[in-house]
Formats: structure tokens, C-alpha cells, sequence
């Protein structure tokens, strides 16, 4: 077990660095938030934004954290500094830090419904839950939420290469397989090819500039960028591996995931979904499987699908406190993972309660409950501020030429492309970006 002192732990291979990064990217972001976001912004025509943002935006940003965190061989805040000691930066890295748990504090919650729904129906009792109650019911939404944490701390207990790197390399392909069977049940159903229809064929007409504001923010989250949970995994990278073959199959993984994840539900659908929400996957989808063939094993499925995705992300989520803690203030990892779980949960309460359990933090700020609210300044804002500081970072103080030259260790002919590179971070990027930042303090509206 490293502490700060020993020497730093490492990815076992280049594969097993791409499916942890791939398990953190793929999340409930990809199966449950990526639908309903579809869904509510025009099906076909979001689905063509969001890969724009994707490939023109997340990927050069995937690129900056991965160069830093190997650069650094460090968290967030120890890379950064390493990069500009005495500076102001490393704040960036804390926001980091701070956005992991954050996220993590909610991200639990729903990561705990999948494990209630997949335990419901494999006792084959899925027809009697009904969403609103199971969500307000505080003794199993505080239990659900306490195994997932429990599950996510054994993980990153166990190391990086030991823990994380042996967990995704059994579960993403579980996942991937699961997937594919899901699709092929869909995709035989009676009104299927409507809602296939829905998703891949883009109706432009729908589009205003909220769908790319979306599209941006939901592409940030998925990609699990904007908090250094890149930074992390890039740093346990040794010095010979392609960085960008590498950061480019993570976006196409999680990419690939997302469309498979519209393949299930939209199929499975039949049209446009009546009602997009956080309940989509929860209620409607649920609903659909009682009343297909086979529908139970179908949840069955379903559901641990869910789980496993959630749970290869919450350990990234995890790992970037975790990983502060080991190398900045010389803790053993244990005992990192011990405290960060600790404050998870207190930090949890509140999101767990605010469905339902205490009305009193089911409406706390224009209408948004606590967990929601969480969701809206550290799965959005923050993320969105997040990359937007990284890239400036680049830009001004760490240079186009030196972080060019850590992305073409490993990768002699990157600089045949880093102009494309330098022109989304340069330019497009933070453009983008801060043009989602004013709108979302304007508006206050939440991105998911
Ligand atoms: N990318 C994850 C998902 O799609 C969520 C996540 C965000 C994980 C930020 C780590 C960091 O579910």
C-alpha cells in the first residue's frame, strides 16, 4: 500500500488505464442522465450537438487533464503546483477536490436506486414499487446509499492497480455485454423503430441555443472532466504511453456507451419519450419492462448494468480526495478512504432526505431540492468553471509549448495535429464555455 512517501502507484498497462478512465467517463451520466437530456431536448438533433461537443471540445480538454496529471504525478492541487509553485492555481485543483465529493454526495443517491431496483427485481417484486415512495422512504434510501459508499471505499481502498484497475477490467466487459443484450431485446420490440427514429434522425427544427448549452454541459459530466478526475488517472500513467491514443478511446468508449444507452431506451420507448426527467429511466423504463417478455430478466439486467456504471465512476470520484490526501498531507490510503467516506456521508444526508423524507429540503432554491441543487453547482457549474480555468491554465501559465510537449512523449507525430488542439483550447473551448457560464448565471438554470 503507497503512502505518501513510497513510490507512486501505477496503472499495470496501457488497456488497464483506458478501461478504468472509460469506467469513470461511463456512468449514470451515460445511461440515465443521457437519455432523459436527449429526450427533452429534441431527440436526433441533441444527439448531433452533443458528438460536436464531444469531439471538438471534451476530447482537447480530456487531453489538457490527462498532460497535467502525468506531467504532475500528482492530485489536482500537487500537479498544479508542480507546474506553478507559489501561485494561486492550485486552486483550481482544491475546486477539484471539493467537486469530487460533491458530485459523489449525490451521485450516491441515485447509485443507491439502482442497487434498490436491482434487488427488487431480482426478488421479483419490481411491479410493487412505485418511485415516489421508495425515494422518500429515508431508512432505504440511507441504507442503499450507505452499501454503494461501502462498495466504492473497498475499491479504492484496494489501490490503483490492485483496486481499480482489476475492478474495471472485470466489469466493463460484464457492462459492454450486457449492452449489447439489452439492444437486441429493444430493438425487437413492436414500436421500436420510432423511437430509433426519435434518436438518430435529427429534427433541427427543435434546436435553439439552449441545445448546445446542454449538449456542453452534459458532455463535460459524462466525460468526467472539469474536476481532475483526469488529472488523477493521468497521473498514475507512465512516461512512454500514448496520451492521446489513449484519451481518444475514453472519449469514443464513452461516446459509443451513450449512443448504446439511446439504442436501449428509445427502442424500448417506442417515440419520444412523454415525460423526460430524472424518472425516465426509473418510472417509464421500469413500467416498460413490466409489460415486455421477459421483462423481469430484462430488469434484472437493467439494473446491475446501472450499478456496475455507477460504480466505476463513484471510485473516480473517490480517488481524486483520495489521492489529495495521500499526497499532500501524507496519509495512508485507508485511512484516505476512511475520511473522505466520512464526510461523503454527512455530506449525503441532505440529498438523500430531499426526496420526499423531509419536505423542508425538497424546494430549497427556485424550486430545485438539495440533491438537485448539489447537481447544479458541482455537476454543472463547477465543472463547467472547472475546465474552463484549466484551460487558461494552459494558455497563460503553463504554455501551449510545454504541455505540447508532454502530450508528444510517447506520441512523436501529436504535433502534426496540435494545431487542431491548440484551437479548441486556445479558442473554442473557452468560448464556448464561458458563453454556457453567463447563461447559466443568468438564468440559473440547471443543465441536466
Ligand atoms: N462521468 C460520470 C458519469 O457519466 C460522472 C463523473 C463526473 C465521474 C465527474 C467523475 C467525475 O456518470
Amino acid at each position: 500500500m503507497a503512502t505518501g512517501k513510497t513510490r507512486r502507484e501505477h496503472w499495470g498497462s496501457k488497456i488497464g488505464f483506458i478501461l478504468a478512465a472509460s469506467g469513470s467517463a461511463i456512468g449514470l451520466g451515460n445511461i440515465w442522465r443521457f437519455p432523459y437530456v436527449t429526450g427533452a431536448n429534441g431527440g436526433g438533433a441533441f444527439l448531433f450537438i452533443y458528438l460536436l461537443c464531444v469531439f471538438l471540445i471534451g476530447l482537447p480538454v480530456m487531453l489538457v487533464e490527462l498532460s497535467i496529471g502525468r506531467h504532475g504525478k500528482k492530485n489536482p492541487v500537487g500537479a498544479i503546483k508542480k507546474i506553478s509553485p507559489d501561485s494561486k492555481w492550485s486552486l483550481v485543483g482544491y475546486l477539484g477536490v471539493i467537486t469530487g465529493v460533491g458530485i459523489l454526495s449525490y451521485y450516491l443517491v441515485v447509485a443507491g436506486w439502482t442497487l434498490g431496483y436491482f434487488f427488487k427485481s431480482l426478488a421479483y417484486s419490481l411491479n410493487k414499487v412505485h418511485f415516489a415512495q421508495f425515494v422518500s422512504n429515508a431508512p432505504t434510501q440511507s441504507l442503499s446509499f450507505v452499501l454503494f459508499l461501502a462498495l466504492t471505499a473497498f475499491v479504492v481502498a484496494g489501490g490503483i492497480s490492485d483496486g481499480i484497475e482489476k475492478m474495471t477490467k472485470i466489469l466493463m466487459p460484464i457492462l459492454f455485454f450486457l449492452m449489447i443484450l439489452l439492444i437486441v431485446r429493444s430493438m425487437t420490440l413492436e414500436n421500436s423503430m420510432n423511437g430509433l427514429k426519435f434518436f438518430i434522425i435529427p429534427d433541427f427544427s427543435k434546436v435553439s441555443g439552449k441545445t448546445f448549452i446542454y449538449a456542453l454541459g452534459q458532455a463535460f459530466f459524462s466525460l468526467s472532466l472539469g474536476m481532475g478526475a483526469m488529472i488523477t488517472y493521468g497521473s498514475y500513467i507512465d512516461d512512454k504511453s500514448n496520451l492521446v491514443s489513449s484519451g481518444f478511446y475514453v472519449v469514443f468508449f464513452d461516446t459509443l456507451i451513450a449512443v448504446m444507452a439511446g439504442f436501449i431506451i428509445f427502442p424500448a420507448i417506442g417515440g419520444a419519450p412523454s415525460k423526460s426527467g430524472p424518472g425516465l429511466v426509473f418510472v417509464v423504463l421500469k413500467n416498460i419492462f413490466l409489460k415486455m417478455p421477459m421483462g423481469e430478466l430484462v430488469a434484472i439486467l437493467f439494473f446491475a448494468l446501472l450499478a456496475i456504471a455507477a460504480l466505476t465512476s463513484t471510485v473516480s470520484l473517490m480517488e481524486v480526495a483520495v489521492s489529495y490526501l495521500i499526497d499532500e498531507k501524507g496519509f495512508e490510503r485507508r485511512k484516505a478512504v476512511f475520511l473522505t467516506s466520512l464526510i461523503t456521508l454527512f455530506w449525503g444526508i441532505p440529498s438523500l432526505l430531499s426526496l420526499g423524507a423531509v419536505p423542508s429540503l425538497t424546494k430549497i432554491y427556485k424550486g430545485m431540492g438539495f440533491l438537485d441543487l448539489m447537481d447544479f453547482i458541482f455537476g454543472n457549474i463547477s465543472l463547467t468553471l472547472g475546465s474552463l480555468l484549466l484551460c487558461l491554465f494552459i494558455i497563460f501559465v503553463w504554455k501551449f509549448k510545454n504541455a505540447e510537449k508532454e502530450l508528444s512523449r510517447g506520441f512523436e507525430k501529436f504535433k502534426n495535429f496540435s494545431i487542431l488542439w491548440k484551437i479548441s483550447i486556445g479558442i473554442l473551448a473557452p468560448l464556448a464555455i464561458s458563453i454556457v457560464m453567463i447563461y447559466i448565471l443568468i438564468t440559473g438554470e440547471t443543465l441536466g
